[in-house]
């Protein structure tokens, strides 16, 4: 089903917010920002001031409402000017929509006025060391003792820690269950316990810290468990990426418009054989496939965003964002390389924005799932779908129809 694209004044507006945020205070700072591996409070205060983090919170709770999709605009301005920027601010979204998606109506209004206002920063703990892709597999634990929970255990790269206020963390509280076994839980920085411990060394975006969150006996109320009910963080945590993931396209996409943007303006004014190197069909080549695949992945993730805000969550969401996460990130990392490419020496420099721009994209196809966990993910909605292609069963040869055996089918 294709997705009509409609932008609210209320997106088009905060773009173009984003857009002078970006000019003013992102991009600039961006190589003092990547070298000192320093957070841009600065460019934070700003986005706070113009209620950019109000984009993605309900109305209700001091948000625009604006949904998924002018996430993805403000998101992709940001990081056009510095992907660690533009995650930055998209994963506060990230950990607020474990709230937003599945908190009760009390947490709702304890929590995210002040995620709106941008007077506190979320992280979201899901990764540990043993799981990554296996999201399923976290052995963070927490104990129902009275009425609190006592959490135990390392989280891994959880990004935005020791900057962020709220940490969402995804814990086993019920060891003996499997389809029941994980739940989510609101930590607040500064709960005795609970620290930051190994800040690391990145390869790229790295004006956002990425950390090691320490739970040592950390006690918190009953009632921080999210949504008020243990057992469904796991649905939980697969929604939020849902919702999120069009998120890090958009970053993906514009990173891959930054890249685009300044191998153009290169191209047209390097000389080489007498003439701008734009002159040479092989980097119009080069510049025209840029252009091609940014744009194709603009469009998949404003389809994505666009129908996540119309019908909320679904399968068939599920499946777009991931079909927008995968490719828009896919090709952040090539047109990054071939934006290199076109800068030749110079575009191997760390005296450029280029060679930040070819560093920063690789953890998108990284983090938020794997870029294998996204194919993963499309291809078991797509061995679903196959099952509605009843029509098409009279095209497939006989032998092959009288073969086939249901239960030898990957389970989607
Ligand atoms: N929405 C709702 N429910 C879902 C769902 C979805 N999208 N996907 C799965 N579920 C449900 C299933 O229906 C199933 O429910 P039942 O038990 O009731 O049947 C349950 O969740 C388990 O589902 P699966 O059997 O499909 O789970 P799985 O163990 O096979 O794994 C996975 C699924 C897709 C591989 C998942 O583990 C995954 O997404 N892994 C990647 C993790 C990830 O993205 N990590 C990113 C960390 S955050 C980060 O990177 C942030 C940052 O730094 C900026």
């Amino acid at each position: 089903m294709t997705q009509n694209i409609v932008f609210s004044e209320k997106a088009l507006e905060l773009r173009a917010k984003a857009r002078e945020i970006a000019d003013k205070y992102v991009r600039p700072a961006a190589a003092k920002h990547d070298k000192a591996q320093e957070y841009n409070h600065e460019a934070a205060k700003a986005v706070a001031e113009a209620g950019l983090f109000r984009t993605f919170v309900p109305e209700e709770y001091g948000g625009y409402g604006a949904g998924v999709l002018a996430l993805s605009c403000v998101a992709e301005e940001l990081a056009k000017a510095d992907s660690g920027f533009g995650v930055a601010f998209a994963v506060n979204a990230l950990g607020s929509f474990p709230i937003i998606l599945g908190g009760t109506e009390e947490q709702k209004k304890e929590w995210l006025p002040k995620i709106a206002a941008g007077e506190k920063f979320v992280a979201f703990c899901l990764s540990e060391k043993f799981a990554g892709s296996d999201a399923s597999g976290l052995s963070v634990s927490a104990t129902l003792e009275g009425d609190e929970y006592v959490i135990r255990g390392e989280k891994k790269w959880t990004t935005n820690g020791g900057v962020a206020d709220y940490y969402s963390v995804f814990c086993v509280t019920d060891s003996t269950s499997k389809s029941r076994r994980i739940s989510a839980i609101m930590v607040e920085k500064g709960t005795p316990g609970f620290t930051v411990k190994k800040v690391e060394d990145k390869m790229g975006i790295r004006c956002v810290p990425v950390v090691e969150t320490h739970f040592d006996g950390v006690r918190v109320p009953k009632s921080n468990l999210i949504g008020g009910r243990a057992g469904v963080g796991f649905k939980h945590a697969m929604m939020t990426l849902d919702y999120a993931r069009p998120g890090v396209a958009a970053q993906a996409v514009g990173a891959s418009q930054g890249a685009l943007d300044l191998a153009n303006v290169y191209a047209n004014r390097r000389k080489q054989f007498g003439v701008p190197i734009s002159n040479h069909q092989m980097v119009q080549y080069m510049l025209a496939n840029m252009a091609m695949k940014t744009e194709a992945s603009r469009q998949l993730v404003y389809a994505a965003a666009a129908a996540i805000d119309e019908v909320g969550p679904s399968p068939a969401n599920s499946k777009r964002a991931a079909m927008a996460k995968c490719f828009a990130t896919d090709v952040a990392m090539e047109v990054a390389t071939d934006a290199v490419q076109v800068f030749g020496g110079y575009g191997f420099m760390e005296d450029y924005p280029i060679a930040k721009f070819f560093r920063d994209a690789k953890i998108l196809s990284i983090y938020e799932g794997t870029n294998q966990i996204q194919r993963m993910v499309i291809a078991r909605h797509l061995i679903r779908e196959a099952g509605e292609l009843e029509h098409l069963q009279e095209f497939i040869p006989t032998e092959v129809q009288e073969s086939y055996e249901p239960d030898s089918v990957p389970q989607a």
